[in-house]
């Protein structure tokens, strides 16, 4: 694992883009891993603007995101379909037949789990994972006690996720209380995983995720797992981490990231 912590939540989210517009650049078909919430609002508007002004080509992208709410129809204003589209995909000239989420509408969800699976496995994997952090120390919706090998499957949302999202609802108690999210053991598949954390509510949960003991208690341990895991941290959310002048050392003289700083 990789941590690097920018000084402000604009530069932190200015170099996540860079990392994914240069793995588009370098592969134009990249499977992407995406993920929604507020955090990332600020990631898509910066795609959306590097494909407006620098041309950043999506044509040939496929997505996966991590999640859906289940019961929530794609055309309701809370669902991550629509959140999707309104955020990156009506904003890029994505082809919306290449981008996937899960079907929370379904009334089946084992079989939608394994039909999300073989849609991964059949083209290739996923290249770049792109993950945030709930409160909960979730990553997609695999909240505590999910397992390391979990799969793509219906999780129940805790209460600390309820209240994280429930705001963003009009009626918070219409919040859906289960989704149907990648499971751990999917994402860290991924041959690449990217978190970005940033604000100062998050300093607690990261530092457990990147310094803690590995414990399905906190599914983003199970990144400390993966072979390439860059974590992207603005100073707010890096705040409790107990090495960041390491991290801040490695960054500054690591040639791989010389592009990027
Ligand atoms: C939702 C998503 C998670 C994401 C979290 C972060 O819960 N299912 O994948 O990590 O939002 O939310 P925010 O960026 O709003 O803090």
């Amino acid at each position: 694992m990789q941590v690097i912590i920018q000084d402000s939540r604009e530069e932190a989210v200015s170099l996540a883009a860079k990392v994914i517009a240069d793995q588009v650049r370098r592969k134009p078909n990249s499977v992407l891993g995406l993920a929604t919430g507020r955090t990332m609002e600020r990631l898509y508007a910066k795609l959306a603007e590097l494909h407006r002004t620098g041309g950043l080509d999506f044509s040939l992208a496929v997505t996966f995101n991590l999640d859906e709410y289940v019961g929530l129809p794609p055309e309701h204003k809370n669902s991550y379909r629509y959140y999707m589209n309104h955020h990156l995909f009506h904003r890029v000239n994505i082809d919306l037949r290449n981008t996937h989420l899960p079907n929370g509408m379904t009334d089946d969800p084992e079989e939608e789990g394994r039909r999300y699976e073989a849609l991964i496995d059949d083209v290739g994997g996923i290249d770049l994972q792109l993950l945030s952090i709930g409160v909960s120390g979730h990553i997609g919706f695999n909240e505590p006690l999910s397992a390391m090998f979990s799969r793509t499957r219906i999780k129940a949302l805790t209460l600390a996720t309820l209240q994280q999202n429930g705001p963003l609802f009009d009626h918070p108690e219409e919040m859906p209380r289960f989704a149907v999210t990648m499971g751990v053991g999917t994402i860290l598949e991924a041959s690449q995983c990217l978190l970005l954390v940033t604000g100062e509510t998050k300093a607690e949960v990261l530092a457990k995720a990147v310094e803690g003991p590995v414990t399905s208690m906190i599914s983003a341990t199970a990144l400390q797992l993966h072979p390439d895991c860059t974590v992207i941290a603005d100073a707010e959310a890096a705040a409790k981490l107990t090495q960041q002048e390491y991290y801040r050392w490695i960054f500054s003289h690591d040639p791989h990231w010389e592009p990027y700083r």
